[in-house]
């Protein structure tokens, strides 16, 4: 089995929401999958360990939170070559903000991403609850 981590940085709870959803799409296609505050990550390694690496994070001042930065930052020291990846965000009206984490994993680690970062809207119901879970069950499709 292989497994997932999914990484959020969030202020409110919402961009957390959106991970737990796309964990749950992860674990629905048979693959483990964890949920991580960007806070309690303390080594690249931990990530290395993974199949697949999904990273999301809210939308504030029209850019990513500064601890997204510094992990993106962070993560060159990891070898992510060939991993599957995706990205998430929650935000208002900033939609290329978060294109940036899909560009880093593409451009320098050449990961396997979804060729789309997922997008979403406060507050996390119904169709847009539907769609994150969605999202993690393409990611587990592209983890075979
Ligand atoms: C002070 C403040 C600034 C914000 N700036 C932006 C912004 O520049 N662009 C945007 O799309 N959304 C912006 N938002 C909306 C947040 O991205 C949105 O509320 C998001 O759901 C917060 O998610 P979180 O609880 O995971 O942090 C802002 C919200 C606040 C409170």
């Amino acid at each position: 089995m292989s497994k997932a981590i999914v990484i959020y940085a969030s202020t409110t709870g919402e961009t957390k929401s959106i991970a737990v959803s796309i964990a749950q799409g992860i674990r629905e296609t048979g693959h483990e999958a964890k949920t991580s505050n960007i806070d309690n990550i303390r080594d690249i390694k931990e990530i290395e360990d993974h199949d697949a690496v999904v990273l999301g994070s809210s939308v504030y001042k029209e850019d990513l939170l500064p601890e997204m930065k510094t992990l993106l930052h962070n993560l060159k020291q990891a070898d992510l070559q060939d991993k599957v990846g995706g990205a998430f965000a929650s935000l208002e009206w900033s939609e290329e903000a978060p294109d940036e984490i899909l560009v880093v994993m593409q451009s320098l680690h050449k990961m396997n991403t979804l060729e789309t970062c997922l997008k979403l809207r406060p507050p996390l119901l119904g169709n847009q609850q539907q769609e994150a879970i969605n999202y993690g069950k393409e990611i587990g499709k592209k983890m075979g």
